[in-house]
């Protein structure tokens, strides 16, 4: 792997506060000394998720995860520590060295890079493949779908070749089948021929979030099936970590951004100017792709197909963005299956009003909901009031509900106290339910919780050890290292952590704790104990009760020693008994001093 020097690592991380970097990502409050927020590792409804400005890190005290800048913009955007480090640098202006040998060494990622050279290649040679006289069926497509020359040049569409044409371009270009082979866009068959995967095939280039290409969807010309071939995952592609069209609408504003399901709609909606547009890649949208949504724009508008595919993967989408504390709405359109012949048949603006108008979450709930009752049926009235209660009581915000009630009242004809009432009876019953719940096991567990409570102080003594040596190196240091040794430490990931420590101090290697491991449960563990409040109010006195209950500990552990030997008296003579009696009375005056 790749090694930046560490001053250089120490100068990135310095130039990135944690608090900005974060705050790009999830929606951090003040809260004394630190900011929280929702967790972007795991799902929760209130925040666990802190970070520290003085200390520069994160931590999640619901999952464990947790780590410095590095760590989480790592963690967050799925890059190794090379690539991390390269973004962070690049966001503060900082140039990194050219990339040394032991980089070059890395194969995996010099084909990374191969293959992103490969890609590129493709797209410009299906593109330019486009224009050609042999190409005149696509280019009857093209026309047949109103799409003009801007569009082509902007998503760089272009039409695939007949048999090898792409394998032979590459080869000329001196890529090895290997590397051709990493990229997916040619198949080796069974008798050892190289056969392109696109043929005759409508491509378009998908590009992640910085304009790098990493795959192809490829789409026939006719009625055919399938459809659609897309580049399969592989080295650079990742289909649940990308959207379509992220890098051709960040140019644009995306303080709105609307979520398709196809890419047609996207390029479609693009080249009628509405440029704020994404489009999933033919999977349900994923937790990452949430996270590129949010970080880029504040408002997220799903405008999936109206069909019954498109309201099922709407219900799921809006689940996990939700989660995440993104604004969502969705798009509700009429008269057209999806955004592409919307905007064909009626024009931008009246899709652009269809945006503005865009309906929330609940009353999307709502309105899927009624398609299946009929309000002048009594039990599908009561049916629709419950389950609407249902969707209601998961408000938090409680003006957010009235409006809410207050709009169903209206359009459903139904009396506000009514939905009022419903609502109330599933909140009543929910927190009964928790109090239950929260009472049951606590007796269950009382007896577990005692056997561990002994260790469990061990350990938390341990992370007060090692949380006063990180913060009050000078204080801490010389008076307790020889005192706290490694071999004091019982819990396992404390004696790492400690160990570590100390080897740092003696070598004289002023790093960041959190970079000297690569392990992640150790980093994770790490954080939590940096982010604990230990209330130390006066560290001196603090530390020499530490070294008190320590040097006791010693003591009695000796004690207990010379009790052991003295019990098998027979196998020693006069003199070794002598001189343990009096080690063991020199122990007692030292044990009644330490108290
Ligand atoms: P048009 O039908 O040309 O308007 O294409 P579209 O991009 O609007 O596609 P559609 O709405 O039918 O499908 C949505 C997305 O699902 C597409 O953009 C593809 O990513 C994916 N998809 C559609 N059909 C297929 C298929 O046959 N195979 C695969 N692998 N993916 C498909
Ligand atoms: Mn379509």
């Amino acid at each position: 792997m790749v090694r930046y020097s560490e001053d250089l690592i120490e100068e990135i991380r310095n130039s990135n506060d944690i608090v900005d970097v974060i705050s790009q990502y999830v929606i951090l409050k003040r809260s004394g000394r630190n900011f929280f927020g929702l967790c972007p590792f795991h799902k929760e409804k209130s925040p666990s998720f802190s970070v520290s400005p003085d200390k520069q890190i994160f931590h999640c005290f619901g999952c464990g995860v947790g780590g410095n800048v590095i760590h989480f913009v790592s963690k967050i955007e799925n890059l190794d520590f090379r690539e991390t480090l390269e973004l962070l640098a690049n966001r503060a202006n900082i140039s990194l060295p050219t990339l040394d040998n032991s980089y070059q060494d890395n194969k995996k990622a010099i084909l990374k890079s191969k293959v992103y050279e490969i890609n590129e290649i493709a797209a410009k040679f299906y593109h330019e493949n486009l224009y050609k006289p042999s190409s005149k069926e696509a280019q009857e497509y093209i026309k047949k779908r109103k799409l003009d020359n801007r569009t082509l040049k902007s998503f760089l569409i272009g039409y695939s070749g007949t048999f090898d044409e792409l394998f032979k371009l590459l080869k000329s270009k001196g890529y090895t089948e290997e590397e051709i082979l990493a990229s997916s866009l040619v198949n080796k068959a069974d008798n050892g021929a190289f056969i392109d995967r696109f043929r005759r095939r409508l491509m378009i280039p998908i590009q992640d979030a910085t304009g790098k290409f990493i795959a192809f969807g490829g789409r026939v010309l006719d009625d055919s099936k399938p459809k659609y071939i897309n580049s399969p995952e592989n080295i650079v592609y990742s289909k649940g970590r990308n959207l379509f069209g992220l890098n051709v609408a960040k140019k644009g504003d995306t303080k709105k951004i609307i979520i398709v399901e196809g890419y047609m709609d996207a390029i479609s909606l693009y080249q009628r100017g509405i440029t704020n547009v994404v489009a999933s890649l033919g999977t349900a949208l994923t937790e990452q792709q949430g996270r590129l949504l949010r970080k880029n724009s504040e408002q997220i508008i799903i405008g999936y197909d109206a069909d019954g595919a498109g309201q099922a993967a709407t219900l799921r989408g809006m689940d996990i963005l939700q989660n995440m504390g993104c604004d969502i709405r969705v798009l509700q359109i009429y008269g057209a299956k999806d955004p592409d012949e919307f905007v064909i048949k009626y024009g931008p603006e009246r899709f652009e009003k269809c945006v503005d108008s865009a309906i929330s979450l609940v009353e999307f709930k709502v309105r899927i909901l009624k398609q299946n009752l009929n309000l002048d049926n009594v039990n599908d009235k009561i049916k629709f009031l419950n389950e609407t209660a249902k969707i209601l009581a998961r408000v938090d915000n409680s003006i957010e509900q009235e409006v809410y009630i207050e709009k169903i009242s209206k359009e459903y004809d139904i009396s506000k106290e009514a939905i009022y009432g419903e609502v109330n009876k599933i909140k009543y019953s929910k927190t009964s339910e928790k109090k239950v719940l929260e009472r049951a096991p606590i007796k269950s567990y009382l007896k577990k919780e005692n056997i561990e409570k002994l260790d469990e102080s061990i350990i938390k003594r341990e992370k007060m050890v090692i949380y006063i040596l990180l913060n009050y190196p000078k204080e801490s240091f010389e008076k307790i290292k020889d005192i706290i040794t490694e071999e004091e430490i019982k819990g396992k990931l404390n004696k790492k952590i400690i160990s570590k420590i100390y080897d740092n101090y003696e070598k004289k290697k002023q790093v960041n704790i959190l970079d000297s491991f690569e392990e992640e449960d150790i980093i994770n563990y790490l954080s939590g104990i940096l982010a604990e409040d230990f209330e130390i109010a006066d560290i001196n006195k603090c530390i020499e009760d530490l070294l008190n209950i320590y040097n006791k500990e010693k003591l009695i552990n000796e004690r207990n020693n010379i009790l052991k030997q003295l019990e098998n008296a027979e196998n020693l003579n006069n003199a070794e008994i002598h001189a343990l009696e009096q080690k063991l009375n020199d122990i007692i005056l030292h044990l009644a001093k330490v108290k």
